[in-house]
């Protein structure tokens, strides 16, 4: 079968009469699912409800996403169809220099980048959190973020999960007291059902519903974390912290099929990745083709849009990103050239440029208020319980995602991704993400979508979009088992369900490198909205503990 240039372009905008005749959340925690709601019952927006989604995952997500890190926010406001991304994604601090993580010999030092003070960013949560209230939201901060202080203060119970991520990190935890003293019980891996009470935290979330942004960017938040900082070696200024700058971005969107995919620009490599990778999946007819042939040609563009993502891909405040040259169909066009339905291409021949699967840490969820409002927000602080380092006094567990900078041209970072000079560390820079939130509109529906994974949130996230546009129930689009190719290492990867035995021979016939993974991967929590009746669905990943509700 021919690559075939389609160049359709439907356009398509929702009216604002439509409404969807529910609302719905889906998080990766009940507890937050359920306070989200509750703010939707008093007369809060869809964004009203994100800041309290986005609080209460800090406090009992505390391995996932919080304070101390950031996250992305895409929003679609019914009443002017305005759409924007909130980047609330870390800085590096300003001393950061290009070569801070490796040694004498110009080697990457182990660790540096992922524990203690130096691997934090500059955090961006409280940013987005207080930009959103002030500009989308319509209930004050003092109640929106009233059920986080609340649960920080009486506690939330120790679960499986937790004691799973906490076990993975336990001797980062053990490294810093200030962090047992929290999130382990006499130092040790807490008991289920401990209770996890964070005093100092809801303090911080006070200061931050009184007096907003800088309730946490000045003042005694700020002074605690700098003198943490400090005394743990680390390199953060107030200056850093006075000039961080919540950012809105224009998404990036691109049609395929049909369907308006509204997706997030750079410092994220998601919406680049999708748009090639979808562009490339739109010259095949994919329902014609088997299988295996339909999983070839997913991995052949995952690989190359990922080869582009480490050559491309950074800050684009601060490097030249080639936005519309890559998500152009022409683009597509030319990297589909090489691509045989036979035969798998090694990572190896692609022009050169100068993990570990991620789990549930991170967090996304998705949110539909009854106007229509949509939020899809991907928080994290990079790896379970980010750097291990709770800033003394405010409960703020600071993140690791310094990590996502390439410390050095073509050395893997923690999720085996390579990058080059576009992601080099610089002072004030914001490190490359694969954070994804993700909205698809069409004539007849309204998808909201994302998920964590690290490496693995692009192509997860993508097949969700596949799912949706092929009209599989949002259950579907959540549980459905994955595959993922990243380019390197050249493997494609599979959870075991998502090929049998005869689609892995004919794989392989190809030339691809299986490799089976032991433990699942992704979180996703996505709504479904369709607009001919109204009905909504939402669906929360079975791999994780999270809940979606719907009020009706
Ligand atoms: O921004 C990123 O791409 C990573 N810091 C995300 C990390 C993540 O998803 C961890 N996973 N489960």
């Amino acid at each position: 079968m021919r690559f075939v240039l389609l160049l359709l372009f439907i356009p398509f905008s929702l009216t604002a009469q439509e409404r969807p005749t529910a609302a719905a959340i889906a998080s990766a925690q009940p507890l937050a699912t359920e306070a989200g709601m509750t703010i939707l019952a008093k007369g809060g927006n869809a964004f009203d409800a994100a800041i309290t989604v986005s609080a209460v995952l800090a406090v009992v997500e505390p391995y996932g996403s919080g304070f101390g890190g950031g996250g992305f926010w895409l929003l679609h406001r019914a009443s002017d169809k305005r759409q924007v991304m909130l980047d609330g994604r870390e800085t590096a601090p300003l001393a950061a220099q290009r070569d801070m993580y490796l040694d004498d010999t110009g080697e990457v030092v182990p660790g540096l980048s992922m524990n203690g003070a130096l691997a934090a960013g500059i955090p961006g949560q409280a940013a987005a959190l207080a930009h959103l209230a002030e500009h989308y939201g319509q209930l004050p901060l003092s109640t929106t973020l009233a059920p986080a202080i609340r649960i920080a203060r009486e506690g939330f119970e120790v679960s499986e999960y937790y004691r799973t991520m906490a076990g993975f990190r336990l001797e980062v935890l053990q490294r810093f007291p200030e962090t047992a003293a929290i999130f382990l019980q006499d130092g040790e891996l807490p008991s289920l059902g401990h209770r996890i009470i964070q005093t100092d935290l809801a303090a911080t979330l006070e200061r931050l519903a009184r007096a907003g942004h800088a309730g946490f960017y000045a003042g005694e938040t700020a002074q605690r974390m700098l003198a943490s900082i400090e005394r743990h070696r680390g390199i953060w200024q107030q200056a850093d912290l006075e000039q961080y700058r919540l950012i809105e971005r224009e998404p990036i969107r691109f049609s395929y099929r049909g369907h308006q995919v509204i997706t997030v620009p750079p410092p994220s490599s998601g919406g680049v990745a999708l748009a090639t990778i979808l562009n490339i999946l739109q010259g095949y007819q994919l329902d014609e083709l088997g299988e295996a042939e339909r999983l070839h040609l997913l991995a052949e563009a995952m690989r190359r849009a990922y080869r582009d993502r480490a050559e491309y891909l950074g800050d684009s405040d601060f490097v030249e990103v080639p936005i519309q040259r890559l998500t152009d169909p022409y683009y597509a066009a030319g990297l589909a050239a090489s691509i045989r339905l036979d035969q798998a291409t090694p990572s190896s021949t692609l022009p050169g440029i100068g993990g570990e699967p991620g789990g549930l840490h991170t967090s996304h969820f998705s949110i539909l208020d009854r106007e229509g409002n949509q939020v899809a927000a991907t928080l994290s602080i990079n790896y379970p319980f980010g750097s291990g380092l709770v800033a003394e006094g405010t409960g703020l567990l600071l993140n690791n995602e310094m990590d996502d900078f390439s410390a050095k041209p073509g050395s893997p970072n923690a999720y085996g991704l390579v990058g080059a000079e576009a992601n080099a560390i610089a002072p004030g820079k914001r490190m490359l993400s694969s954070m994804s939130p993700t909205l698809v509109h069409s004539n007849d529906g309204v998808a909201i979508l994302g998920t964590p994974g690290g490496s693995r949130i692009i192509t997860t996230v993508l097949q969700g979009i596949l799912a949706h546009v092929d009209n599989r129930p949002v259950s579907e689009w959540v549980a459905q088992p994955r595959i993922h190719h990243q380019y390197l290492p050249d493997k494609l990867y599979h959870e075991p369900e998502a090929l049998d035995s005869v689609v892995k021979k004919s794989l392989e016939a190809r030339g691809h490198q299986l490799e089976a993974s032991t433990r699942p991967w992704g979180n996703m929590q996505a709504i479904h909205w369709r607009i001919s009746d109204g009905r909504v669905s939402a669906a929360s990943d079975p791999r994780g503990e999270g809940l979606a509700l719907t009020d009706k």
